[in-house]
């Protein structure tokens, strides 16, 4: 059997710096673990506009579509900013999660336990917390027709739809029960069905995919204006929140700032089951291309190092051994590592990339 193949694509600004570590990481994997990948390397953003004037080759395309994972740094920086939007860095990540179909955001917020002190909220609501928020990501209110501004009579009026139908809800529910198992087995799902039409078809086929196909996961339902309130409540009482376009981009942003630092924020988006059972998939860290600190080793690695966990969990069924990474990184801050990002007022000397990197992999033997 072949290994499976990742497409590493490191982009722009800090992104060759943190994904240099995860190459590390990956070669860790296949000297002490016998877990190997077969890894091809390409450009995505601003240095791929700059060697052949696209973000995003016709041939990185169709290799993002044959592999079993994409892994990806960050995009963009301020040389590119006049640069017509067609061809803008941003496009070239956008390309690849809108032909490769990637409807499904997964924006974990997970928190170790010795950043608990980075939390707005008390130690004990964050400490040990660990959900997911899985957002619809191709449709909803970003993408619904008509929209548009209008001229109505004396005035103009601004048009977006909330348009959702029973099959686009009913592949980001599969998504989101196929995760809850691989987790806690709780998935709630949040909408406003109290007053969008959309929200009552939403839960409606969220509550029939349930039924019929995972019956054995653990299913609620909430409005996302209460959804907001209990998880700056009590984040703790959630496993799995699946939720739209819109609640979820603002629910996904509120989870993970729960936590800490943009630095640690790992994300996946995920599309249709492939042939061989996987689904499509784009890993990446939360954070952008840092222009204030790239070049200058400064960046933390950690949200691109817990892409790849996801990666090894959502994409290699390697559960154990992305378990295994996020342990050797709790660890690590738990024994005061810290780049600067993660420093507090108190001061001190922060790691360099390398350095957080070095204490990884230290972590790991
Ligand atoms: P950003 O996420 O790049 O940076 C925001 C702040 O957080 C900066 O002060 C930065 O130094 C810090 N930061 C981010 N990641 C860090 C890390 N790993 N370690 C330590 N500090 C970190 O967002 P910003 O500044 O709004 O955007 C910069 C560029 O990145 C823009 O060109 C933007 O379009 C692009 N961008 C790309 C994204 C992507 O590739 N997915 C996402 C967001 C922005
Ligand atoms: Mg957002």
């Amino acid at each position: 059997m072949s290994n499976p193949s990742l497409l590493i694509l490191p982009g722009d600004g800090i992104g060759p710096e943190v994904m240099a570590e995860v190459r590390r990481i990956i070669g860790w994997y296949g000297d002490k673990r016998g877990i190997h990948f077969d890894v091809t390397e390409d450009l995505v953003g601003g240095i791929a506009y700059d060697t052949h004037g696209t973000p995003l080759h016709d041939d990185t395309m169709a290799k993002a579509q044959e592999v079993d994972a994409v892994l990806l740094g960050a995009v963009g920086g301020p040389k590119y900013d006049a640069l017509d939007f067609s061809v803008k860095p941003e496009r070239g990540l956008l390309r690849l999660r809108k032909e490769m179909d990637l409807f499904s955001n997964l924006r974990p917020a997970q928190c170790f336990d010795a950043l608990a002190d980075f939390s707005s909220l008390k130690k004990d609501i964050v400490a040990g917390l660990d959900i997911m928020i899985v957002r619809e990501l191709t449709s909803g209110v970003y993408f619904g027709e008509p929209r548009g501004i209008f001229k109505e009579g004396n005035e103009r009026v601004g048009i977006n739809t909330q348009r959702y139908t029973e099959s686009e809800i009913d592949r980001v529910a599969r998504s989101a029960f196929e995760l809850a198992r691989k987790r806690n087995n709780k998935v709630c799902s949040m909408e406003k069905a109290n007053v969008m039409e959309s929200g009552i078809l939403w839960r409606e086929v969220v509550q029939k995919v349930h039924d019929e196909d995972y019956p054995d996961v653990e299913l609620s339902h909430m409005y996302a204006d209460a959804g907001a309130m209990q998880l700056t409540r009590w984040p703790k009482q959630f496993d799995v929140i699946v939720t739209d376009n819109l609640f979820g981009d603002l629910l996904s942003d509120l989870a993970a700032m729960l936590t800490g630092s943009l630095g640690m924020l790992p994300s996946a988006s995920l599309g249709a089951p492939m042939a061989n059972g996987r689904p499509k998939a784009l890993y990446e860290p939360v954070h952008g291309s840092a222009p204030d600190i790239a070049g200058q080793g400064k960046a933390n690695p950690i949200a691109c190092i817990l892409s790849f966990a996801m990666a090894l969990r959502y994409s290699f069924d390697q559960g154990d051994e992305a378990a295994r990474l996020e342990t050797a990184v709790e660890k690590v801050l738990a024994d005061g590592a810290r780049t600067a990002d993660l420093m507090g007022a108190e001061g001190g000397t922060p790691m360099s990339t390398a350095e957080m990197g070095d204490a990884v992999l230290a972590a790991l033997d």
